[in-house]
């Protein structure tokens, strides 16, 4: 069994927040000035709530979405949804139209079968994006994890076009043996993306 007791596990008990997974958005955070006071921030597998957590005491205001439940925070509005679904993107939308930035460190249910995983992880990142592309503003930041394999350059090609600013980046809280990596994307160009939707529906 894998040790959870790291040294972010207890700095995550110590300071109070849900998941050692906070460190990797303070981390992520410094190193890209992602999300800024009075940002609206869209964080999507959000549950336990580390990430909300950070971004409310970054002074932003939190639309926190997870298909499981999650235990209130002050300044979150929780939705309880599936972020593969149409319905949630409405639901979303009803609570804020735009959001400068779109988070999401949802992973699918591990199944230890690496390239299963990856896929999984790649068809969330993909759902993702498809909200971000709705909802995000112009020159807003986009943050999301996949776990590394085949399909990673692919989605890199179909994300890049769409940022200013682009990178993956393996935040130093993330474990050594984890395959996760973050894509992040900063400056959208939502008239771009908004013109590809378009061309697709026709
Ligand atoms: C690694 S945890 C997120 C940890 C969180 N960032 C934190 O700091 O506490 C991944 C989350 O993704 C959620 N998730 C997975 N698939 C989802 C989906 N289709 N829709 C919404 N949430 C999903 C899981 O329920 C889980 O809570």
């Amino acid at each position: 069994m894998r040790d959870r007791r790291d040294y972010y596990y207890w700095q995550a008990k110590k300071l109070g927040y849900r998941s050692r997974a906070s460190f990797k958005l303070i981390q992520m955070n410094r190193t890209f000035k992602l999300i800024k006071e009075g940002d609206w921030v869209l964080d999507l597998g959000a549950s336990p709530g580390g990430w909300s957590q950070v971004a409310v005491e970054l002074g932003a205001k939190v639309v926190a979405v997870d298909i499981n439940p999650m235990e209130p925070i002050e300044g979150v509005h929780f939705i309880r949804g599936d972020i593969t679904r149409e319905e949630t993107l409405e639901e979303i939308k009803s609570v804020r139209r735009y959001y400068d930035v779109v988070l999401s460190d949802a992973s699918p249910k591990i199944s230890g079968k690496w390239t299963i995983d990856h896929l999984l992880s790649i068809d969330l990142a993909r759902s993702a994006f498809k909200i971000a592309r709705e909802v995000l503003k112009d020159g807003g930041n986009f943050v999301v994890k996949v776990f590394q394999g085949e399909e990673i350059q692919n989605l890199f090609n179909e994300f890049k076009r769409f940022f200013r600013f682009k990178k993956f980046h393996s935040p130093k809280a993330s474990r050594k043996q984890s395959a996760e990596i973050y894509f992040v994307g900063k400056g959208f160009k939502r008239f771009k993306a908004q013109r590809n939707i378009q061309q697709s529906r026709v």
